[in-house]
């Protein structure tokens, strides 16, 4: 087996097919010389963005909680010849954002771009009274306060670059008010008004910060949405089809890049024109 069918065989629920192609469509080199962080990229859209960073030419580290699945995604990403390290993270505890980011810093000897990816949804299918005020509590520490810990700690690393990029992952359910998902879709909402304010704070140290918006994806994660949901997404695209990690990558990568220094504060949906704004 070559390195490229390695690669496409280690990724869990992403679909390969459309990950390999958008690969090869990669301009070479968009990315080479950056340093990248990628949150909660062991498995499903993290990890398919770390495939396509690596290939663009940067080097990267993978942060997660899930240790296994991390070092399995480390080892088979590095395997294809990149630079790849991986960092245990759990973004619910301060301090071990702070070790990450340093560690990440100190791998790859500094940051060029962080994608604050991880994230949980635990919310779904309850309505607004079935919801716990725990359940709240945790979508909140990881989804919001976690993507605000992960840019602060490093900040200083991505204003040292000159051309730091931080790319926030929302979501288009935060746009058209997706109900039975109101914790989740509440921490989107504020993903999205961060990344507002966070441009504007450090629009000055050259950092931008933008938010992509992915629909309905497929991948582990959204094994659990039930198929009438499925079947809204499906109706209400401008493009009908199912919608892979690959749809969301080039999004993640252009905003990583210099293709994108003065666009800032902005989040894109990505959805097959679900939601349209
Ligand atoms: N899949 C979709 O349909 C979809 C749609 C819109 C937005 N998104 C967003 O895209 C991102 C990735 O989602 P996904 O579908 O790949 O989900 P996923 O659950 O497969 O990936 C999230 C990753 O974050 C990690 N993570 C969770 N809590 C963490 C913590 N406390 N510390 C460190 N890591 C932690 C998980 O272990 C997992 O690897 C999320 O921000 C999600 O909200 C996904």
């Amino acid at each position: 087996m070559d390195k490229q069918n390695d690669h496409v065989q280690s990724l869990g629920a992403v679909d390969a097919t459309s990950l390999q192609a958008l690969m090869d469509a990669i301009p070479a080199g968009l990315l080479r010389g950056r340093r990248v962080l990628v949150t909660g990229a062991a498995r499903g859209l993290g990890l398919a963005f770390s495939h396509c960073i690596a290939r663009a030419g940067a080097s990267l580290v993978m942060a997660d909680r899930l240790e296994a699945l991390l070092q399995q995604a480390g080892v088979a990403l590095r395997a294809t010849g990149a630079e790849v390290h991986t960092v245990t993270l759990d973004l619910v505890d301060p301090a071990s954002v702070e070790r990450a980011a340093e560690e990440a810093g100190q791998r790859l000897g500094g940051l060029d771009g962080l994608v604050n990816n991880a994230a949980i949804t635990n919310s779904g299918g309850k309505d607004a009274h079935a919801l716990s005020v725990a359940t709240w509590d945790q979508v909140m520490d990881v989804n919001v306060r976690g993507t605000w810990l992960m840019s602060r700690a490093c900040h200083g690393a991505l204003k040292a670059s000159g051309r730091g990029a931080i790319v926030n992952l929302s979501s288009d359910t935060a746009l058209w008010g997706a109900p039975n998902l109101l914790a989740y879709v509440a921490s989107k909402g504020a993903v999205s008004a961060m990344t507002h304010a966070l441009a504007r704070e450090w629009g000055g140290d050259g950092i931008t910060v933008n938010a992509v918006a992915p629909g309905l994806t497929l991948v582990e994660a959204t094994e659990y949405v039930p198929q009438a949901r499925h079947q809204k997404y499906l109706d209400g695209r401008a493009l009908p089809r199912e919608q892979q990690a690959a749809d969301v990558c080039g999004a993640v990568l252009f905003a990583l890049s210099d293709l994108s220094r003065f666009v800032t504060g902005q989040v894109l949906p990505v959805n097959g024109g679900f939601v349209m704004h």
